[in-house]
């Protein structure tokens, strides 16, 4: 168990990149919010499996969050997460306070087209712009050679993809599986706001995804299966569903209304639960 190096400028970050990399260790990012589970410490063990160091970050990024979201709510604990970081072997945090990260006067919004505009970035139109600038930013400070990524967050992991091929940035994007627990549902930090009924209502989110997802595998139509998904997830008591749509697996372009056709697929889901909107993807076949 390694307790992390814990940072809070880009310069103490660098100094330590520098070092590693000057006896030729390769560097590994995981960009969070903090709020750590499992999902996270699992991508903790995979970075591992791909640098030498790993350097986690905790940030609760305001641009990606509009006035009405739940940034002042945003679950954060950072002598917990620490813990979780050590229990990992991460090598180093890098938590910086809101100046470090946005001195006064920054103006800069890198805006990603195409694949950051349906989905998420229909329903909440400031997130991508947010997720893109910190996490290009992240990027350029760390100076890591690899970031690894929750598939969780699926259409984020296709917009970061997208932004470091088209701004150059030599970092190596890795994906890493859904954490799930036990009874299906996808571990996120935002499950913290569900009442104990809402929680037992979750699990009929995986389980409606999953049921579309192999009428589609096998041959069934997509509209079909997205109509069936949004009636199982109503009638589990989930009060607005945003989208259920199959989308082509890269650039989340529409598939359907008919059958699958040898596409490549990913069907992506996001949904009210009381106060809690919840998302979720699993790829199709
Ligand atoms: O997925 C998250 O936790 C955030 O969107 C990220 C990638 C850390 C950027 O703030």
């Amino acid at each position: 168990m390694t307790r992390p190096i814990i940072v809070r400028t880009i310069a103490e970050m660098r100094q330590h990149v520098r070092a590693w990399k000057a006896s030729g260790e390769r560097v590994a990012l995981v960009p969070t919010m903090g709020a750590l589970h499992e999902g996270h410490l699992s991508l903790i063990r995979l970075a591992r499996s791909h640098a030498d160091r790993v350097i986690a970050s905790i940030f609760v990024n305001p641009k990606q969050f509009a006035p009405h979201e739940d940034f002042d709510a945003y679950p954060r604990g950072e002598a917990a997460d620490v813990e979780k970081l050590a229990s990992a072997d991460c090598d180093l945090l890098f938590a910086p306070a809101g100046p470090e990260m946005y001195a006064p006067g920054f103006s800069t919004l890198i805006s990603v087209s195409g694949v950051s505009e349906p989905l998420e970035g229909a329903a909440r139109p400031q997130f991508f712009g947010g997720v893109a600038t910190v996490v290009a930013k992240l990027f350029i400070q760390s100076q890591a050679d690899v970031a690894v990524f929750g598939e969780k967050d699926y259409q984020q992991l296709q917009v970061v993809r997208r932004m470091a091929r088209d701004l150059d940035i030599p970092i190596e994007i890795v994906g890493g599986p859904t954490a799930r627990a036990e009874d299906g549902l996808a571990l996120s930090s935002r499950n913290a706001y569900l009442s104990a009924e809402e929680r037992a209502a979750a699990t009929a989110l995986p389980t409606a995804m999953r049921t579309a997802a192999a009428a589609v595998a096998s041959g069934g139509r997509i509209d079909d299966a997205e109509a069936a998904a949004v009636a199982a997830l109503t009638a589990a008591g989930f009060r607005q569903v945003d989208y259920v749509e199959v989308r082509e697996a890269g650039d989340l372009s529409r598939l359907g209304p008919g059958p699958i056709d040898g596409a490549e697929g990913r069907i992506l889901v996001a949904a009210w639960l009381g106060k809690t909107r919840l998302i979720d993807n699993m790829a199709i076949g």
